[in-house]
């Protein structure tokens, strides 16, 4: 550490919070989820809530078609407005080998037809996750659980449970939540060069940079308008292109193959060390394709998938965060119907082969937003994607659209709970509220929507689908056309400055220390007592989390899988502190063989050499005997 060679040293320790002290006695958010059919069902979550020692009456109602229904109803009285209802539930079902099963709330004067869902199976329990808010109090509501089809289906129900949080106690919740994922504690000693403790040194910190992605869509609309550029850049980290690398853009006829725009939008984003999601590869609706590609007879169709997945992977190599391999499968299925049923087995598979390091993602709509949609339940998704596991591909990451109308925020909650049961990185990938909705309630929902994402462990990275075109955006815009704020921009500009540290100021104590709370990111530190001056710099970093992991300065590097946009993008960050970056513990984790070891091992050294520029990065690997030996002397 040669920038300590100062009359006083500053040491830092980091130290992980598990508890935050909070005067609150209200119910905690219980997370647990369960995504396999059980033999038995569990514990009821918070011992039954309201539903303690509620029996559930059997109703039969009649059909449409003149047929009855019985199926579970719990009758419930004074449910109030404004609450967050947290509902589960576990279900098996007899006379059919699965069932799509709906809860729905009957109330007074409205319906919510659906609060939430769960592929019930025959034999064996299967649990249900939900919730709602109501928009008015119901003296008495019915809370129904059905097959979605209307089916007559045979239910058996255990653990039912339903719990109320206030608005002020579902906040507090994610507050803590907030603070104990996205923010870690701080200590900062300073003692001088004996060792002993200085007191009323002065202390600044300064977040120079967060970790947590949080970005926009951007359109070709961006390009060389300086003013925007640094209207994004002031305010965002990540980004995604809006439609410019979507097939039918690249090639907008049979052959004629056109990189220009998403080049020159790479470039800023590049320059600005901004981390891009690759969207998308394929896209399954028809009418989302090139037209071109429609008639064409499978053979050419084939060819057609080939090249152009080669095309864009091979040129993007390790430029692009994610990538969307086969985009909104779960209600479109143009290439399954086209090229067979393993059509999107085989684009994953041939994204992983062009190159092994890219990450690869689903990415849905009407997932996280309702539980509406019978084509893309939660479970449909889990399922989904369990189905393309087993057969052989590989799957980095989970993506949610989230093109919200009225969220229901419980309910998202919930869904994110049953998702994060797979340990796969979940991105909010296409946030934006229905153009529906005046500008104010836009703003109001989004907030909503934003909060429960940051707060929610699992989430790993969140996109607003606001990308400023002429004079629009797809359902909402953050400003107008001269970059003033609309409401919902105001909201934006609000959370991001919620959720960053700033700069900080203060004096040592008597034990010559100086504490904070930062939220994840890059830190510059100075410590001034009396004339001298010591400067440094720290990474406040979730450790062992997530399969990557890239610290710097005096921190290490284990990676599992290493994904080299990204590690490029904080050493840039990094670079910007005009330090030395020494990484400085590299390996790669046994769980891998040792054949994928190397190959990630080298993508690694190849990013760090490639940064070195005036011998910026020293690379140091950690050698253990588990792992593989090599050393470089650098
Ligand atoms: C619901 O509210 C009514 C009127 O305030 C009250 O009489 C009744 O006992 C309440 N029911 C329950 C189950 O709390
Ligand atoms: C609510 O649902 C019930 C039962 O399905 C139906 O009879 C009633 O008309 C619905 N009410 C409203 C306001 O939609
Ligand atoms: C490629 O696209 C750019 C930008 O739209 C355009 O200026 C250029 O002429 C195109 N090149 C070809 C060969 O069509
Ligand atoms: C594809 O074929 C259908 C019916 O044969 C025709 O109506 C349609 O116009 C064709 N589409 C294109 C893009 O050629
Ligand atoms: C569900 O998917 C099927 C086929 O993929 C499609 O026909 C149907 O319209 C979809 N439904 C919705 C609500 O998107
Ligand atoms: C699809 O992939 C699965 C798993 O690899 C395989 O068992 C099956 O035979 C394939 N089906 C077709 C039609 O190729």
């Amino acid at each position: 550490m040669q920038y300590l060679t100062f009359f006083c040293s500053l040491s830092l320790l980091l130290f992980f919070s598990n508890s935050l002290v909070l005067c609150y006695d209200g119910p905690l958010y219980d997370s647990s989820a369960y995504t396999q059919c059980k033999q038995h069902p569990e514990e009821p979550l918070y011992n039954g809530g309201i539903l303690k020692d509620h029996v559930p009456n059997f109703l039969r109602s009649i059909l449409g078609n003149g047929g009855q229904v019985s199926h579970p109803t719990f009758l419930l009285q004074n449910l109030t407005e404004g609450n967050r209802y947290c509902f589960s539930v576990w279900i098996k079902i007899k006379n059919a080998d699965s069932s799509l099963v709906r809860a729905s709330l009957v109330m007074e004067e409205t319906n919510l037809s659906c609060i939430g869902t769960v592929i019930a199976k025959q034999g064996c329990w299967s649990f249900l996750k939900g919730g709602f808010v109501l928009t008015s109090s119901s003296k008495f509501s019915k809370l129904n659980l059905q097959d979605s089809a209307g089916r007559d289906i045979e239910m058996e129900i255990a653990s039912a449970s339903l719990q109320p949080f206030t608005k002020e106690q579902w906040g507090l919740n994610q507050q803590t939540k907030i603070y104990k994922e996205r923010k870690r504690a701080v200590i900062i000693h300073v003692s001088d060069r004996h060792g002993a403790k200085l007191q009323e040194a002065e202390i600044t910190v300064e977040q120079v940079s967060k970790d947590f992605p949080f970005g926009s869509a951007i359109a070709k609309t961006i390009i060389g308008n300086s003013r925007f550029q640094k209207w994004f850049t002031e305010r965002f980290n990540a980004a995604v292109f809006e439609n410019e690398l979507k097939w039918d853009a690249t090639e907008p006829k049979p052959g004629q193959v056109n990189y220009t725009i998403p080049d020159q939008m790479l470039e800023f984003v590049r320059a600005n060390q901004i981390i891009t999601r690759g969207h998308n590869i394929f896209w399954e609706n028809p009418e989302s394709s090139p037209q071109w590609i429609l008639n064409l007879t499978s053979p050419d169709l084939q060819s057609a998938v080939t090249s152009r997945i080669e095309s864009l992977m091979s040129r993007y190599k390790e430029e692009f965060i994610h990538w969307d391999v086969s985009n909104e499968m779960l209600h479109f299925d143009f290439y399954e119907k086209r090229l067979g049923p393993n059509a999107t087995l085989q684009f994953f598979e041939k994204a992983h082969q062009i190159d092994p390091l890219a990450t690869l993602f689903m990415n849905e709509y009407n997932v996280v937003e309702t539980c509406d949609d019978v084509n893309s339940t939660v479970d449909t998704y889990i399922s989904r994607m369990i189905e393309l596991k087993r057969g052989g591909v590989t799957m980095d990451g989970i993506g949610l659209q989230g093109h919200f109308d009225v969220p229901n925020p419980p309910l998202m909650r919930a869904i994110l709970d049953k998702l994060a049961t797979l340990g796969l990185p979940i991105w909010l990938t296409e946030v934006d509220i229905s153009k529906q909705f005046s500008k104010e309630s836009q703003a109001i929902y989004l907030e909503e929507v934003l909060r429960e994402g940051f707060s929610h462990p699992a989430v790993n990275g969140i996109i607003l689908w606001t990308a400023l075109r002429q004079n629009s955006c797809y359902q909402m815009c953050l400003t107008d056309n001269d970059l003033n704020n609309l409401p919902a921009g105001d909201t934006v500009d609000k959370l991001l400055k919620e959720w960053q540290t700033g700069i900080l100021e203060g004096k040592t104590d008597e034990y010559g220390s100086y504490s904070f709370s930062g939220f994840l990111g890059e830190y510059k530190i100075t410590a001034k007592y009396g004339n001298k001056i010591v400067k440094s710099t720290l990474s406040v970093r979730e450790l062992e989390k997530g399969g990557v992991s890239m610290d710097g300065i005096g921190h290490e590097g284990y990676f599992t899988v290493p994904n080299p946009p990204l590690i490029r993008a904080v050493l840039d960050k990094l670079a910007t502190l005009g330090l030395p970056i020494w990484l400085t513990e590299v390996d790669i984790s046994k769980r891998l063989d040792q054949e994928t070891q190397a190959k990630y091992l080298e993508a690694v050294l190849r990013e760090g050499v490639a940064n070195w520029g005036g011998g910026r990065t020293v690379i140091g690997t950690w050698n253990c005997c588990s792992v593989m030996r090599l050393l470089l002397h650098c």
